[in-house]
């Protein structure tokens, strides 16, 4: 089997002593190698609640980023190996500097560390094709198509030669692992859209997704969209199931709940899914 542990996220497992966050980390433990896959924003939620799940950074053998914004990369000092050991996946648009924008203020929003510094522990592996992290878990590549609505906010900003612009959200991308039973498809953020990524990962990877896990950015859809979404989701993947949390947001996850029933589930801090390999 191979186990999804949700080490960090906005809400967590009552009675499991972990600590919350706005951000998102999943272990992945697959039969000859762990993955993790983002860092939640801070290195002390991080480390706390890998200790309180026993589980060890030593024993991690990759690290993935979803796309650069602090509440998925600014954990990372948290697993620091000694020395460049184990290499760290994303996309090639990832070190690209990213803002909210709120009243003319501009903050930092993207990745807290330098690549130069970064790649002091790390290999750096960034692409913007698909890449086999492990045998059987890939990255999708850069979501290229998007015909349905990205999972945006309104205030996520970068800087060009033209001047501010809205973020491309170019550096998005999920990890699909393949099991016996169909892929699944491991989700940070989705600002390159749910459906998109979905419909992504069919044309790239075959079917059937049997499952969706992670941040699925839903939190400022409106009822109509997430309409469409149940409609998508009872047409197109009638055999999927959704472990969603993060940005997904409660009012989407109520929404699909009351449409999908037991299709739908929250996936906390400390909850664990499991998958054939
Ligand atoms: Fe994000
Ligand atoms: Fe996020």
């Amino acid at each position: 089997m191979t186990k999804i542990i949700c080490v960090v996220n906005d809400e967590v497992m009552e009675g499991s002593g972990l600590k919350k966050e706005h951000g998102v980390s999943f272990w992945i433990e697959m039969q000859h190698a762990n993955v993790l896959f983002d860092t939640g924003q801070s290195p002390e939620v991080l480390s706390h609640n890998l200790q309180v799940l026993g589980l060890l950074p030593i024993n991690i053998d990759a690290l993935v980023f979803s796309h650069a914004h602090y509440d998925h990369s600014g954990g990372v000092a948290a697993i620091f190996p000694e020395r460049t050991t184990i290499p760290l996946y994303a996309n090639s648009d990832l070190f690209r500097a990213r803002y909210s924008s709120k009243d003319d203020v501009y903050k930092s929003i993207g990745m807290t560390m330098k690549e130069s510094d970064l790649s002091h522990y790390f290999y750096l592996k960034l692409s913007d094709d698909p890449v086999e992290v492990k045998p059987g878990l890939w990255t999708t590549g850069t979501i290229l198509e998007r015909p349905e609505r990205m999972g945006i906010s309104k205030h996520h900003m970068v800087h060009t030669q033209a001047g501010w612009e809205h973020d491309p959200y170019q550096d998005d991308l999920s990890l699909v692992l393949k099991t016996s039973a169909g892929n699944v498809l491991i989700c940070g953020c989705s600002h390159a859209g749910i459906l998109n990524t979905l419909y992504h990962t069919e044309k790239v990877f075959g079917g059937p997704i049997i499952g969706v896990i992670g941040g699925t950015h839903l939190i400022s859809a409106d009822d109509q969209y997430l309409d469409h979404i149940v409609d998508v989701f009872q047409d197109r993947y009638p055999d999927c199931n959704f472990y969603l949390n993060h940005c997904t947001g409660k009012n989407a996850i109520d929404r699909l709940m009351e449409k999908l029933g037991d299709r739908i589930h929250m996936i906390n801090a400390g909850n664990t899914v499991e998958f054939p390999e």
